[in-house]
């Protein structure tokens, strides 16, 4: 299979269909009610989003199962044949849409800032998102072959990775957090205590639920519930894009899985890109939980 390379936008290596479709992205018109979801890949994209979906439909979870959880919140930058063009979906959606994106605040399309619109955003700890990435790249085949192990980690500390450097996106999204209405959240706190977290986004978006609810939302979107349901399992991406007989898409769903990537010097390698990179932020991580 030609794995096709990387293509520049604004200075940010995005996969190539994306690239192709960035003028409908720039275009795309935000409305005051969109709820958007930004993340680094391989944060928590999913889970969020199915906990939001479920929120939006009170708990029903019939409701929620009507689509795929990558069609009821679909990806503003995508661009079919692949997968489904995210603004021709979303075109389609019911109100409030519920989007999420993978970009850097910086190439953010302006209307979602002029709209004042609602912005979820994931962060999870360099080390976990480099393995689930490494993994995710060797199995999702619009993206490069990451080669390996060792090639990987450095091209992902250099940035030279679908969505570019992890430190820009998450120092970027914490910074934007003072000029919109955004709830910041951790990986790492919502494998820690779930339903805290959900509660954070239910009164982000100004619901109120039942315990019972929310106890079924909880339950739902557990690692591996949601490993299980083929509406948030992306099988219904054919094998010719997201091969999982190569790598789970749900794969382990834990904090720490670094421990069985990094050898020592790869760990204190990351660890000075680390400090370096996040030296003058008040922002920090958790590697373990
Ligand atoms: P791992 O590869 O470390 O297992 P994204 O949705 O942003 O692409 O992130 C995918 C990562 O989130 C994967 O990490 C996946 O297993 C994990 N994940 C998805 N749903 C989860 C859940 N309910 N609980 C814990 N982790 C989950």
């Amino acid at each position: 299979i030609d794995r096709p390379p990387l293509q520049l936008v604004k200075g940010m290596p995005i996969l190539g269909p994306f690239a192709e479709n960035w003028k409908d992205v720039e275009r795309f018109q935000a409305r005051s009610d969109d709820l958007l979801i930004a993340t680094y890949p391989k944060s928590g994209t999913t889970w969020v989003s199915k906990i939001v979906d479920l929120i939006l439909n009170t708990g029903d979870t019939e409701k929620s199962q009507k689509g795929a959880i990558f069609e009821r919140v679909p990806f503003l930058e995508c661009s079919g044949p692949s997968m489904p063009s995210g603004t021709e979906i979303l075109n389609k959606q019911d109100f409030p849409r519920v989007i999420k994106t993978h970009l850097p605040v910086e190439v953010l399309p302006q209307s979602f800032l002029d709209k004042k619109c609602k912005v979820i955003y994931v962060a999870r700890n360099a080390k976990d998102v480099a393995v689930s990435y490494y993994h995710f790249n060797r199995m999702a085949l619009g993206h490069p072959d990451p080669g390996t192990w060792d090639e990987f980690l450095n091209n992902f500390m250099e940035g030279n990775v679908a969505f570019g450097r992890w430190s820009t996106h998450v120092k970027g999204w914490w910074k934007m957090r003072q000029q919109t209405d955004m709830l910041y959240l951790f990986y790492e706190d919502m494998l820690e205590d779930p339903r805290r977290e959900i509660m954070k986004v239910l009164n982000f978006m100004n619901k109120k639920l039942p315990d019972e609810i929310v106890e079924k939302i909880l339950k739902h979107t557990s690692f591996q519930a949601m490993k299980e349901n083929p509406k948030t399992n992306y099988t219904a991406i054919p094998s010719t894009i997201m091969d999982q007989s190569v790598s789970p898409f749900m794969r382990k769903g834990i904090c720490g899985d670094w421990k069985n990537h990094f050898t020592v010097s790869q760990s204190e390698r990351l660890d000075e890109y680390y400090q370096k990179e996040m030296s003058g932020t008040d922002l920090s991580f958790r590697f373990l939980v």
